[in-house]
């Protein structure tokens, strides 16, 4: 007969694991020598989240509509929530002590941290705010991060700590902050999903182990752009519109990733972002969207390429370089790669 004790702990598990608990666990389970620094840096991530979600779900009503009046590296123009955000994750991740170097959509260089070797474990990617355009119209927007190992001896300086394949990444996730706030994080043993629990401030494990459907009914593109899709862009989407796939797609695009990504990994089907006229590299990052996506895509048995190779395979180059991204099922991904071999 269970204890009184045995019985509390038990129901209690079964009734809220919160992702701190999740994330101890992973570490416990499969890094045990990672002795508590990872789980202590994902809480900088999720209490920066957290903050933001405040300011995101309060956005009518406090100052932070609109743009900044200034443009980031990038060449676009900052909303004051996109700043914010920015700010948020600085601040949380440079308390860190485990964190030696950030890389910030918002930031033009790296932030280092001079952190004694044996501390300064961790490299982290973030798009603060990801599909900022659409705050202004109450529209889903996100939080994107990658985290990478210091490299050890560190002898390529922080470019060699910067420039890493996705294929490095110790872990990666992303917030969507939409009809409700969901975590979704892979620390390489499968994907988990925590919704955020307004009533007591935690996120708590709703999504276990997801699993990417291997085929979908929806594909995601921004279809103003089509005409200007090199050919095997422009033959797929023409095969996914013509059932060549055995089955009718319907088409969904947001235009914040993190949401439409979110939606292709729940139920299925392909998200899209080729090279364009005004993106001729296509308009995504490869270290801070496309990279932590990509790990999360495949941790759930989904599939990331850029046409000519998978996502994690890409060597970087510099930290705000472009790729294109196809993301999302098996069945999708191959017939991608069946138009790609067949206009090459
Ligand atoms: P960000 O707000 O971080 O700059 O990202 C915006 C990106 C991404 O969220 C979305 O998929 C894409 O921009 C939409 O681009 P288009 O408006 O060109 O379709
Ligand atoms: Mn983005
Ligand atoms: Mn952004």
């Amino acid at each position: 007969m269970a204890t009184v004790k045995e019985s509390t702990a038990r129901s209690s598990r079964e009734l809220v694991i919160t992702a701190q608990q999740h994330i101890l666990e992973q570490q416990q389970a499969h890094a045990p020598d990672a002795g508590g620094t990872f789980s202590w840096l994902l809480s900088g991530i999720t209490l920066a989240t957290k903050m933001i979600e405040a300011k995101v779900r309060r956005a009518g009503l406090l100052d932070v509509l609109g743009s900044a009046g200034e443009t980031n590296v990038q060449g676009e123009t900052q909303q004051k929530l996109d700043i914010y955000a920015n700010q948020a994750l600085l601040h949380c991740l440079g308390l860190r002590d485990t964190v030696a170097i950030l890389v910030s959509e918002e930031n033009e260089e790296p932030v280092t941290f001079d952190r004694a070797r044996e501390t300064g474990k961790y490299v982290i990617f973030f798009d603060p705010l990801d599909g900022s355009s659409n705050i202004d119209v109450n529209v889903s927007v996100g939080t994107i991060f990658s985290i990478f190992r210091r490299p050890p001896k560190m002898d390529g300086g922080i470019e060699a700590a910067v420039l890493q394949p996705g294929w490095k990444q110790v872990a990666a996730g992303y917030v969507v902050y939409g009809s409700s706030t969901i975590l979704v994080y892979s620390a390489g043993k499968g994907v988990f999903g925590f919704t955020l629990n307004p009533d007591i401030g935690a996120y708590v494990l709703s999504h276990d182990n997801l699993r990417m459907p291997h085929q979908g009914n929806f594909y995601s593109v921004n279809e103003a752009q089509a005409h200007t899709f090199p050919a095997p862009y422009r033959e797929y989407i023409g095969r996914l519109r013509s059932g060549a796939l055995g089955r009718e797609y319907s088409s969904r695009y947001v235009g914040s990733l993190v949401a439409d990504f979110h939606r292709t990994i729940l139920k299925g089907g392909v998200f899209v972002y080729p090279p364009t006229r005004g993106y001729p590299r296509g308009k995504l990052r490869l270290l801070y969207e496309a990279n932590p996506l990509a790990f999360i895509a495949e941790q759930a048995g989904g599939m990331a390429c850029d046409g000519e190779q998978r996502i994690l395979e890409i060597q970087p180059r510099e930290i705000h370089e472009r790729t294109p991204l196809v993301v999302g099922g098996r069945a999708e991904l191959e017939e991608f790669q069946r138009c790609w071999r067949a206009t090459q």
